[in-house]
Formats: structure tokens, C-alpha cells, sequence
């Protein structure tokens, strides 16, 4: 009966799973924002079918065991079958047992490393090939080949770095030095690693640091005098959010590659920032995880309005194939459940936002398995 239990007017349940508390609440939060200003948008314009939607919000504190407790609950106890939620890939991985077992949909609106597909998730997230071959080509042609690459210890950063690593090499570039760190990891943990920069020769630093570690990072590089005009820090997940949070000095001219920036141009995206800033104040800027996770509620709305159910077999056919006016373009959902995106790169300003340069010409198709090679 999952998805059917509501007869009539009764309001559509979905599950909201974002951290407010923890290593990665920074992001999380500008997830959930996104998320509940999408529900709120489609609520006060009549619902879906004439039925509100109802989010059913926990609070998974940045703990992935807590991630995987409380989809349980959510699918069994709530009666939720739609799972809006986490960040990392090690909470993402850690609830899609619960989600298939359970027959439900989880909507994940993070940057991943790729190289996975389920029936029971629908990705909104980038794919590496949407992100990291434009990335690599741009900073080996304005900065040069040779990477140092630091991340956080878990899976999103170790299988980023196998794919770039290899994109890489087949490129003409090089690796100087790969090092991991404790997703806990305090400040003074950084402090070796930014010497070992400091002595490798590298051209440009590849950070798949998250969370809080991020800060630690970029301020150890800056304490260190090192200069990211010269030497930038590449990354995929330091957003608006995580620059703010580390001191827009800090952060200025390091580079990040994603499909949305808060300065991209056009009117979608000026109603959406201004949007976000009335909910939520004019210091609160949205970035990609907010931008993802608010059009993922977009798009699952579309599909609800024509499936008429929360069921997820009668669902999921909808969703993908579907498309949506999101606030960095045009973006579609493809058979593997992976949207396809726009690419661009951004270099962060004084201001804590993003100068773009560069930026693909439409959405590049999500190839999570990268069967498709290298496509610029
Ligand atoms: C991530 O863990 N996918 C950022």
C-alpha cells in the first residue's frame, strides 16, 4: 500500500533529512533552505493537485548512522516513500539499503563521485564527468598539469580523485602528492599538509575536503602566505556557503567547478536569489546545493501532479525524462536517474561570490559510468 494512504485531500508527506548540527551543517543547511522554500512556493500556489505538501523534517546531525535511523523511520513509521535528503555519499550510501529495501525514493542534490545507479535514487546532483573534465583542462591550460590532491576520508573524495587522477594522466598531467584527512579533522591537522604543498611543486592544489574541514584548509593556505593567484584550490563542493563560513578573504581566487552560482545571469535565477534572500535574509546566499535541492522539489511536484500517487513504481516513471526550468538553465532527468547539468567554473571574488569563467553552452548529459569518455 506504500504511497497510497492518502485518500482525498489529505496532504503528500515527503521526508526531509539535512543536518542542521555537525561537520557538514554549513551545506546542509542551504539544502534544507532550498528544499523548504520550493514546498512552501508550490504549497502557497495550491499544492500539487490541490493537495499540500507536508515535509516531514529530522534531524540527522551530519551523523550517517543517524541518516540511516531516521529513513527507517521515515519509510516505516511515517508512511513516507520520498526521502529529500544528505550531503555526503557515505550517508547516501549508508540509507539506500533502507530505501530499496523499503521501495522508496531518495532525491539527492549533492555533487558525487559517480560510478553507481539505483532504481531508488534519482541523482540531482553532478556526475564527474559534468564537472571534472572541463575543470581539469582549465587548470592545467591557466595554471599547469601538475596536481596536489587533499581530501576528506571517505568515499566521495577517494573515487573523485581515482577518476580525476586518470583523466588526469591521460591528459598529459600529474599527480604530486595525494593525502586524506579525518572529515574531523581540526585545524592543526592541516598545518603539515599545507607544507607539504608548499615544498611538492605543485601547479594547482585539488581539495575534496567537506564540511567544516574546508575552512581549515583554505585558512592554513592563507596563514601559510600561500598565493591562490598563483597556486589556486580547485574543488567541486567550496560554494558560497563554505566561503562565507571561511572569510570571503580567504577564499578569493580559489576556483570551484559547478553547475550554479549565485551570479549567474538571466531572469530564473534573479527571481530565485531574490526569493531566497526574502526567506531567508540578505545575507544568506543561495549556492548549488540550495539551487539543486530547491528544483529537485520542482521536479518531483511535476511528476506527482501527473502520477496522482506517492507510489514509487508509479512515480519514478514520470521523473525520468522530465525537465524543468531550474535557476541554472534547463535541466532533464535521464533513464540511469542523473540530470543533466550545466557546466561552469567560477573564480571567487572579494565578495564571497563567484566570477565566472567559464561555462558550457547547455546542460552536459550526466554519464555517471563515463561511458561516453571525455566530452568538453
Ligand atoms: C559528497 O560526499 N558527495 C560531497
Amino acid at each position: 500500500m506504500q504511497g497510497r494512504q492518502r485518500p482525498g485531500n489529505e496532504p503528500w508527506r515527503i521526508g526531509v533529512l539535512f543536518a542542521r548540527n555537525g561537520c557538514t551543517s554549513e551545506v546542509e543547511r542551504t539544502q534544507l533552505f532550498g528544499t523548504l522554500l520550493a514546498v512552501e512556493e508550490i504549497n502557497a500556489a495550491g499544492g500539487v493537485n490541490g493537495r499540500e505538501i507536508v515535509p516531514i523534517v529530522y534531524e540527522p546531525g551530519s551523523a550517517s548512522m543517524s541518516y540511516v535511523y531516521l529513513a527507517r523511520k521515515l519509510m516505516v513509521e511515517d508512511g513516507v516513500t520520498s526521502i529529500f535528503g544528505c550531503y555526503t555519499s557515505a550517508s547516501r550510501k549508508a540509507i539506500m539499503p533502507v530505501v530499496e529495501r523499503f521501495n522508496g525514493l531518495l532525491w539527492y542534490p549533492t555533487p558525487y563521485e559517480g560510478f553507481e545507479a539505483s532504481p531508488n535514487v534519482i541523482y540531482t546532483g553532478a556526475a564527474p564527468n559534468q564537472t571534472i573534465v572541463k575543470l581539469c583542462s582549465y587548470l592545467m591550460r591557466v595554471y599547469g598539469p601538475r596536481f596536489f590532491l587533499i581530501g576528506s576520508d571517505y568515499v566521495y573524495p577517494r573515487q573523485t580523485n581515482r577518476f580525476l587522477r586518470e583523466y588526469l594522466v591521460s591528459q598529459g598531467g600529474s599527480v604530486a602528492a595525494e593525502h586524506y584527512v579525518d572529515i574531523h579533522a581540526p585545524r592543526r591537522d592541516f598545518e603539515p599538509i599545507v607544507r607539504a604543498i608548499r615544498n611538492s611543486g605543485a601547479d594547482v592544489i585539488f581539495s575534496t575536503v567537506v564540511g567544516q574541514g574546508t575552512s581549515h584548509l583554505y585558512q592554513a593556505y592563507a596563514d601559510a602566505g600561500l598565493d591562490p593567484k598563483r597556486i589556486p584550490i580547485a574543488s567541486l563542493t567550496t560554494t558560497e556557503a563554505e566561503i562565507n563560513a571561511m572569510g570571503c578573504d580567504v577564499g578569493e581566487a580559489h576556483i570551484t567547478a559547478a553547475c550554479y552560482f549565485e551570479s549567474i545571469q538571466g531572469s530564473t535565477n534573479a527571481s530565485f536569489v531574490s526569493r531566497f534572500k526574502k526567506r531567508y535574509g540578505e545575507q544568506a546566499a543561495p549556492n548549488v546545493c540550495a539551487e539543486t535541492a530547491y528544483f529537485q522539489i520542482y521536479l518531483f511536484a511535476q511528476a506527482l501532479e501527473k502520477a496522482g500517487t506517492l507510489d514509487t513504481d508509479v512515480l519514478r516513471p514520470y521523473v525520468l525524462g522530465s525537465s524543468i526550468d531550474a535557476p541554472q538553465g534547463r535541466v532533464s532527468i535521464s533513464e540511469t536517474g542523473h540530470a543533466d547539468l550545466w557546466t561552469r567554473i567560477g573564480r571567487a571574488n572579494r565578495a564571497g561570490g563567484f566570477d565566472l569563467v567559464v561555462e558550457s553552452q547547455g546542460p552536459v548529459l550526466a554519464d555517471p559510468f563515463f561511458l561516453c569518455g571525455p566530452v568538453e
